[in-house]
């Protein structure tokens, strides 16, 4: 489904993604994991058209989508939830909701897809009026997801959902993750809760520095000694 193939990427002579090359496929989970200022953001900005790779190819179903404006990215059935959620606050719940679908003009099929999403997250039904920013961090990580489904991914590109929140909340949010995924959507889960992001993954990519140091199945890396000393906090 998705092709990353050699990409590096620059802030201004900062080399941030040294020849970066992955791959994920329909129906799968495949979780990035990294320590801060690895480059993880990184990769999903540029999937999402928001930087340019200088050099490197990125194919999605086929086509190429370096290059292309980050609209029609999402579009082609690309959705990136962003790191720290960055829902609008001053715009209730459901306002947020329907923002995700700003680029769709089928409105009896929107509307069977808010009804998916408040389905998904019965919080976000009962909020489905208040302002966002009165929302707990996980509630907001909740509607953040929402909103991307509205765009009707095909591949949903998550970028640290857990981050900051309380261990339960983590819990739920990796439950609705898989269930995201079991529903049709194929994701690509950014993390630095390495040890929660491989057990419902398929495969992982450990990125370091800009690179990819390590790649293989989930079940692998989780049963490596060496990876768990060196990634997983010992644990
Ligand atoms: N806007 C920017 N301008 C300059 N350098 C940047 C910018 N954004 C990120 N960087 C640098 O690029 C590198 C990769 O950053 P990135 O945000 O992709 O890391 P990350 O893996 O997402 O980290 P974190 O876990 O902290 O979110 C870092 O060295 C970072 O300092
Ligand atoms: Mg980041």
């Amino acid at each position: 489904m998705l092709k990353v193939n050699d990409i590096n990427v620059y802030y201004g002579n900062i080399h941030a993604l040294k020849g970066v090359s992955l791959e994920v496929k329909e129906g799968e989970i495949v979780t990035l994991i990294g320590a801060n200022g690895a480059g993880k953001s990184t990769l999903l900005k540029t999937l999402s058209g928001l930087l340019k790779p200088k050099s490197g190819s990125i194919e999605y179903l086929q086509a190429a989508v370096s290059g292309k404006a980050p609209q029609s990215i999402v579009k082609a059935g690309i959705s990136h939830v962003p790191e720290g959620r960055r829902v609008f606050a001053n715009m209730t719940v459901e306002e947020n909701l329907e923002l995700g679908a700003y680029l769709r003009k089928d409105k009896k099929e929107i509307r069977k897809d808010l009804d998916k999403v408040y389905e998904l997250f019965p919080r976000l039904l009962e909020r489905r009026k208040q302002l966002s920013g009165t929302l707990s961090g996980g509630e907001q990580q909740m509607l953040a997801m929402g909103r991307a489904i509205m765009a009707k991914p095909k591949l949903l590109l998550l970028d640290e959902p857990s981050m900051g929140l309380a261990p339960l909340m983590v819990k739920t949010i990796f439950k609705i993750v898989e269930q995201i995924n079991q529903a049709g959507t194929t994701v690509l889960l950014v993390e630095q809760n390495a040890n929660m992001a491989l057990s419902i993954a398929d495969r992982a990519y450990i990125i370091e520095t800009g690179r990819v140091e390590i790649s293989g199945s989930a079940a692998e890396l989780q049963a490596s000694e060496q990876i768990k000393k060196a990634y997983l906090g010992g644990i």
